[in-house]
């Protein structure tokens, strides 16, 4: 059964899992960030759980109305089943008041396509955003 809900510090080892799983050493979140993460007030860590299993989180820095996609990640044998379609569309249909913003690196397709047809759209290519020579699109949606 799939569920959404809000992480706890009781979560800290899955999500620190899951980034692994998911991301690069060299770009993961390390188990300390997750920690310092899971304690800012300004930050919400929302999950999809199939049952007791975390299979994806997003990470989302508030400010005001403004909502900073900052990750977002689904676990790989979870992937192409439309998860984070269903996760990004209901968060935004429950925070209709909210401008959204994101950074993606301009080479990752399937997130962009992703982010594309939930609605954002490219407002500015930030040129070396990640480091020489990689780029990223910030995109947005109001
Ligand atoms: C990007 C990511 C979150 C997509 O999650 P997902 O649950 O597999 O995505 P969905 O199944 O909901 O797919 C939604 C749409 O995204 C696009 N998409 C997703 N994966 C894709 C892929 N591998 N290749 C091309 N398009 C893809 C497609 O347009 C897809 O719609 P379609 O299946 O109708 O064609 C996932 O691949 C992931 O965790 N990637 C690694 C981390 C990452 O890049 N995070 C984003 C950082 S900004």
């Amino acid at each position: 059964m799939i569920t959404y809900d809000i992480a706890t510090k009781s979560d800290l080892n899955q999500l620190s899992e899951l980034e692994k799983d998911v991301f690069e050493k060299h770009v993961a979140f390390s188990k300390k960030d997750w920690h310092k993460l899971l304690q800012n007030k300004r930050v919400m860590i929302h999950v999809v759980r199939d049952k007791e299993k975390i299979i994806a989180d997003i990470v989302i820095v508030k400010f005001k109305l403004l909502r900073w996609i900052y990750s977002l990640a689904v676990a790989k044998a979870y992937q192409r089943k439309g998860h984070a379609r269903r996760f990004l569309t209901q968060l935004l249909f429950f925070r209709k008041k909210c401008i959204f913003v994101l950074e993606v690196a301009s080479d990752n397709i399937p997130a962009i396509k992703l982010y594309r047809s939930v609605g954002f759209e490219t407002i500015a290519l930030l040129k070396d955003y990640y480091g020489p020579k990689q780029d990223a699109y910030r995109m947005m949606k109001k």
